[in-house]
């Protein structure tokens, strides 16, 4: 759209640029900037308009994009080029993805490179590398405490290392995945050291107070995130003699982007990344960008419009690159971090899919699949040019986070229920064989989280133990079945690094003094390379997953049906036990998979009559492109084994 006043100030801007900006070509920078100039200006205006120095941060944050621009390689440059011609590329079924951290993986970022192999034997094209930057040793909350965002810890190797693996993957046709830790930083980084020593510049990149005032009216409605290790959200800070809100850990300082000074440095580096070659970047907690007295300060509406502004500044100088947010709100939430409007308002392309995930946690544990149809049906749509990413397990908690309301359609008291689900999983309720922790204890609320390995989430670890070979199988079918959703349920599948060979708890963490107190850590082992060699030995546990997986990834990539462009249907079926939905081929309609999984541990069996309509089962056999074998209607009935995911087609 065109309109006068951010026309006029876009030509009084380029005026203004550096001289150096001025005189390199820059002929794509300038079409991409006067394209998306009108709604980055109304989004600045929006957030910074009353300020008296609108005008410099306005020239500031084009000036930023500019020099990043200059500074993007001829390669990646080519590539923007690519993905803007083929701007649904990401939406392909083609994608794979795993999250791995880079040292307890493969030891550094030169070991990670020797280790790729590995990950293309299984099928993985997408690898998220969990944050490798700088933080203080002994507070680092895995990665999310930085200290210094451009550089490398040491011990992973050098920022040329993350090049190196960007240019092999892309070599391999993979996609790097890299973290901007948005909301915070270390009270250790350059910024907090500086405040600390009294520079009011910097005081104002936090959130700082004088006095218990304000902070004791934000407590009044902020939730607390990590209760039983970082009760409250504001930390006293001896040498600034202030408070400092620390929503997470007490070294985690909140940014305050109610200063624009603080966007344009998250923008530059944002930029920053992307020109090192990062594919996609994932924006962490990106609910709490806007703190507001009076609210949670979560999924605020200037959140969004911060969203919005990084989305179309990062279109204007690394277009090819995409953003993953996480955000791990309630399902209604969620999807507005695709954007509300598809014209003006894209956010980030990619979101994390935390309702899916919760929701099959509740079918391994009720082994029916009665909240997770009523949760998937009530999915708020996307955006087009959006998708989800899937996911069973990450490196965080898992949250109950399904909606209430579907909770009580589904026959459940939701608080009752998500005590079950807790008791189950932490393997308090009778005979539960799992074998995971509470985490995030909140005896206030009554709130709880889980903490596990997939593996021993769903009982591997006991059945192990026991010796039980048909609890083995039941574990072993439920990992493949859990994948078997994600992979074809559409949106990116991301795998989690010790799944794919049945990775249990671990508690090496319990003898770290910085980690005992953090059992997320119980699910971030070093991955064990011996146990990975038995994937080769016919009839381990580790081949049944690792080839299982495999198979299922190697056929989700020639399925076009899998790819993600709403074409999905789900089926009501009079069988609670199961979920049923097809997936169409989006060029092709007559080309359809149905997807049909049983999470319960006896068979069970639907009717097909109904889905004869929709041209399913109209010969009465369909045939499971898994196993190949041929699944017959007789009488209309046709029966899936226990705890099992089939992917039917003509
Ligand atoms: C994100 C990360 C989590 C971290 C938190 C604070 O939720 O996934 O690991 O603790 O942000 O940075
Ligand atoms: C926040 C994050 C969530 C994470 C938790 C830390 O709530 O949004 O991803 O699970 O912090 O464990």
């Amino acid at each position: 759209m065109y309109e006068q006043a951010s026309h006029a100030m876009l030509n009084e801007i380029l005026i203004q640029l550096k001289p150096e900006i001025g005189n390199f070509r820059l002929r794509h920078f300038y079409t991409r900037l006067g394209a998306n100039f009108y709604s980055i200006h109304s989004l600045f205006r929006l957030l910074y308009g009353e300020r008296a120095d609108f005008k410099e941060q306005m020239v500031s944050l084009v000036e930023t994009l500019a020099l990043r621009y200059m500074e993007r390689s001829p390669s990646l440059r080519k590539s923007d080029l690519a993905r803007e011609r083929d701007y649904d590329w990401f939406m392909s079924q083609k994608w794979v993805g795993m999250a791995l951290y880079c040292d307890r993986f493969a030891g550094n970022l030169q070991g990670l490179k020797a280790k790729l192999p590995y990950l293309q034997d299984l099928g993985i094209n997408m690898l998220h590398v969990m944050p490798m930057l700088d933080c203080p040793p002994d507070h680092a909350d895995g990665g999310y405490a930085v200290r210094d965002f451009c550089k490398i810890d040491p011990r992973y190797g050098t920022v040329e290392d993350v090049e190196e693996l960007a240019a092999t993957l892309k070599k391999r046709e993979m996609l790097l995945v890299l973290d901007v830790v948005v909301n915070h930083t270390s009270n250790e980084h350059e910024w907090a050291q500086k405040a600390r020593a009294g520079e009011k510049k910097f005081q104002d990149y936090y959130f700082t107070f004088d006095d218990r005032e304000i902070p004791d009216a934000f407590e009044q409605a902020l939730p607390e995130i990590f209760p039983s290790t970082a009760p409250g959200n504001f930390t006293w800070d001896e040498a600034m003699g202030k408070w400092v809100m620390t929503v997470f850990n007490q070294y985690q300082w909140d940014l305050n982007y109610r200063n624009p000074a603080v966007l344009i440095e998250m923008m530059d580096i944002i930029l920053f990344w992307a020109n090192k070659g990062a594919d996609i970047l994932r924006l962490d907690a990106v609910a709490f960008l806007w703190k507001k007295i009076g609210g949670t300060c979560q999924n605020e509406r200037e959140a969004h419009l911060l969203l919005q502004l990084m989305k179309d500044c990062c279109q204007v100088t690394a277009p090819g690159v995409l953003f993953i947010a996480e955000a791990i709100v309630a399902p209604g939430e969620i999807a507005k971090y695709f954007g509300e409007d598809a014209i003006n308002a894209k956010e980030c392309e990619i979101a994390y899919n935390a309702t899916l995930m919760s929701l099959l946690w509740d079918a391994v544990a009720t082994k029916n699949a009665k909240l997770l149809n009523l949760g998937i049906r009530n999915l708020p749509l996307k955006l087009e040019r959006a998708t989800w990413l899937n996911y069973v397990r990450c490196h965080d908690d898992i949250g109950l986070g399904f909606d209430d309301s579907d909770a009580r359609l589904a026959g459940y008291d939701p608080v009752q229920h998500r005590r079950f689900l807790l008791d189950f999983f932490t393997g308090k309720f009778p005979d539960s064989p799992a074998r995971g922790l509470p985490f995030g204890d909140n005896p206030r609320t009554g709130d709880a989280r889980i903490s596990g390995s997939l593996a021993s989430l769903v009982g591997l670890e006991a059945a192990m133990a026991s010796g039980d070979e048909a609890a083995i199988d039941a574990a072993i079918n439920t990992i493949l079945l859990l994948h078997c959703t994600l992979l074809s349920f559409g949106g990116i599948p991301l795998l989690y690094y010790g799944d794919a060979i049945g990775t249990l708890n671990n508690l090496e963490y319990l003898a770290d003094p910085y980690q005992r107190d953090d059992n997320r850590w119980m699910n971030r082992s070093y991955f064990d390379w011996t146990k990975a060699e038995k994937r080769h030995v016919k009839g381990s546990v580790e081949q049944r997953i690792f080839s299982g997986l495999k198979k299922m990834i190697a056929l989700r990539k020639e399925t076009p049906a899998f790819a993600d462009f709403d074409n999905r249907q789900l089926f009501a079926v009079d069988n609670p036990n199961l979920l049923l939905f097809s997936r169409s081929n989006p060029h092709n309609s007559r080309n359809i998979v149905l997807v049909a999984c049983n999470f319960n541990n006896a068979p069970q069996s639907f009717s097909v009559s109904a889905l004869k309509q929709f041209g399913l089962f109209r010969q009465d056999s369909m045939m499971d492109l898994c196993t190949g074998l041929l699944l017959t209607a007789e009488n209309e009935m046709v029966v899936l084994p226990a705890l099992s995911c089939c992917w039917l087609s003509d």
